[in-house]
């Protein structure tokens, strides 16, 4: 993977991994031209609208554009009409609507799989922004339509002070490093903590492949739960060695120090706690994007093997792989995936990203049960033949 990316402006993935993920901002011109025009304004207006679509309209007064108003979808018609001069509709997760979007984070092969969000496309006439913020993740700023001007400022953490009294987590102030307007197909990638501000410079779509990580609360929950369902540890420790007799008032450090190291033993030497991340992080952000496919059985895949079908995954699932002592254990949407030893080669294949053709290499019975388990669990996806 040494070669130069024109994503990341002919640097490598190397170099952009050791120089700037999580450190620095990168600006690229021309960086993806194939994302020009998958999207107009319309169409960003018209998603907003429907149903299990997670949507915001930002809004700021007329009279006084430090008065900043939120609405969250479900969106309707009427919140579109007697719009003030400056606003921004933002879209969650357009790549669960868009195949040819989803298809884009092929550009980012270096970045693995289980550390992408989504894609957020935000609509604004010239004007409009969503203000001056810092985001905790990492996120590929791409311009789709139209111009935006992007001012870059100092680092922030947890401790920053947001403007007070509105909706938004607001800087009070921004001191500006960067200043460029990006056009249809340039990128900005913002590692996590930066300040940015992005100002349409006429009606513009930015499209953000953002990128997450899970946090310590989330994960001590979801372990405390899978060894919370151990039968096997329901039972009472055994007692601490008792050789002196102390005041019966007391727990000792030592007595606890004794029963933490029962949990930290759990901790370290059980698979529960690899298994509990796996399935935290193969969990989808939007369920409700999940489409719910035609049943499919395994004499229906046979029939059309080998007649020009293809095999991919579902944009809006996810599946992760984990590879212990040389077996290949898969998790999809929060949950493990049973499947034939001999099947995990070409489902790794998928989890990677491969579309994989849908030909002899799938005909055995087994594979075929798997198959149409993972389709009707909208795992994967079948993609019909192209048409001549
Ligand atoms: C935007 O596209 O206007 C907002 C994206 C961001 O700041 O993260
Ligand atoms: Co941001």
């Amino acid at each position: 993977m040494s070669s130069p990316l024109q994503v990341l402006g002919g640097i490598t993935a190397e170099q952009f991994l050791n120089e700037y993920w999580q450190k620095k901002p990168l600006l690229v011109r021309n960086a993806m031209p194939e994302i020009i025009n998958i999207l107009e304004p319309d169409d960003v207006k018209e998603l907003a609208l429907e149903e299990t679509v997670s949507a915001r309209l930002i809004k700021q007064k007329d009279k006084d554009p430090n008065q900043w108003s939120v609405k969250s979808s479900p969106l309707i018609k009427g919140d579109f009409q007697k719009l003030p001069k400056l606003w921004t509709l933002l879209v969650q997760a357009v790549d669960h609507y868009s195949f040819d979007l989803a298809e884009l984070w092929k550009k980012f092969p270096f970045i693995p799989q289980w550390r992408r969000d989504d894609i957020m496309v935000s609509y604004a006439p010239k004007g409009g922004s969503v203000g001056q913020h810092f985001d905790f993740y990492d996120v590929f700023l791409v311009q789709g339509y139209g111009h935006r001007r992007w001012q870059l400022g100092q680092m922030c953490d947890e401790n920053t002070a947001f403007v007070t009294g509105q909706p938004l987590k607001l800087l009070p102030e921004m001191d500006v490093h960067f200043d460029e307007v990006l056009a249809p197909g340039d990128l900005l990638y913002v590692p996590p903590g930066l300040s940015h501000y992005g100002v349409a410079e006429d009606d513009c779509l930015t499209f953000s492949f953002g990128f997450r990580m899970p946090n310590v609360a989330t994960m001590m929950d979801r372990v405390s739960d899978r060894f919370a369902d151990n039968a096997l540890l329901k039972n009472p420790v055994i007692d601490i060695m008792r050789d002196q007799v102390g005041q019966i008032g007391e727990m000792t450090s030592n007595e606890l120090a004794y029963l933490k190291a029962k949990v930290l033993d759990q901790l370290q030497h059980s698979s529960d706690f690899e298994h509990a991340l796996v399935a935290l992080m193969s969990e989808p952000k939007y369920p409700d994007n999940i489409p719910e496919p035609d049943e499919i059985e395994a004499d229906d895949l046979r029939e059309i093997l080998s007649t020009g079908y293809e095999l991919c995954l579902e944009p809006a699932s996810r599946l992760l792989y984990t590879q212990q002592d040389d077996q290949l254990l898969f998790w999809a949407n929060g949950e493990a995936c049973c499947i034939d030893d001999r099947f995990a080669p070409l489902l790794k294949a998928l989890a990677d990203g491969q579309v994989l053709p849908f030909d002899a290499q799938f005909d055995h019975d087994e594979f075929l049960e798997d198959l149409a388990q993972l389709l009707n669990d909208s795992v994967l996806m079948l993609l019909p033949p192209e048409e001549e």
